[in-house]
């Protein structure tokens, strides 16, 4: 995974993790269409419903930087079981991404644990083709 920029960053910003309750720290990188990377990791708050998720963040900031598409995601998180993205996180990932973009969870250190595909996790989606 050294050789990967999205796990790079995935792992790096999962150190800047707010998770004083969960103590479960996530790190989550995105790579745009563009080729830029965009990561976040999870905020905890004292209100608990009030936190967001690593890929939330990571999401967030592409949007803010102005692109639109993800390639791929990779997840960084918790103890040493993947940590796949929550149910509202994988929602989020398809209002951006192509139900073939590959998510992949690495451990801590870096090792890829499992990859699926965007469908794998979300199948039979609502997106935003069902508005059209
Ligand atoms: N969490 C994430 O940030 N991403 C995931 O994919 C799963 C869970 C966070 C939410 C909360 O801060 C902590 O992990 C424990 O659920």
């Amino acid at each position: 995974m050294d050789y990967d920029p999205v796990a790079r960053a995935a792992m790096a910003v999962r150190a800047h993790a707010h998770a004083p309750y969960s103590r479960f720290q996530v790190g989550a990188a995105v790579e745009a269409a563009d080729g830029r990377v965009f990561a976040g990791c999870n905020v905890e708050n004292a209100a608990y419903p009030e936190g967001t998720c690593a890929e939330a963040g990571a999401i967030a900031a592409m949007v803010a930087a102005g692109a639109r598409r993800i390639r791929r995601v990779v997840v960084c998180g918790g103890t040493g079981a993947a940590c796949t993205p929550c149910g509202g996180c994988r929602q989020k990932i398809r209002e951006f991404a192509p139900l073939e973009a590959e998510i992949t969870m690495i451990s801590p250190q870096g090792t890829v644990l499992v990859v699926h595909t965007l469908a794998d996790l979300l199948p039979d989606s609502f997106g935003p083709g069902n508005l059209a």
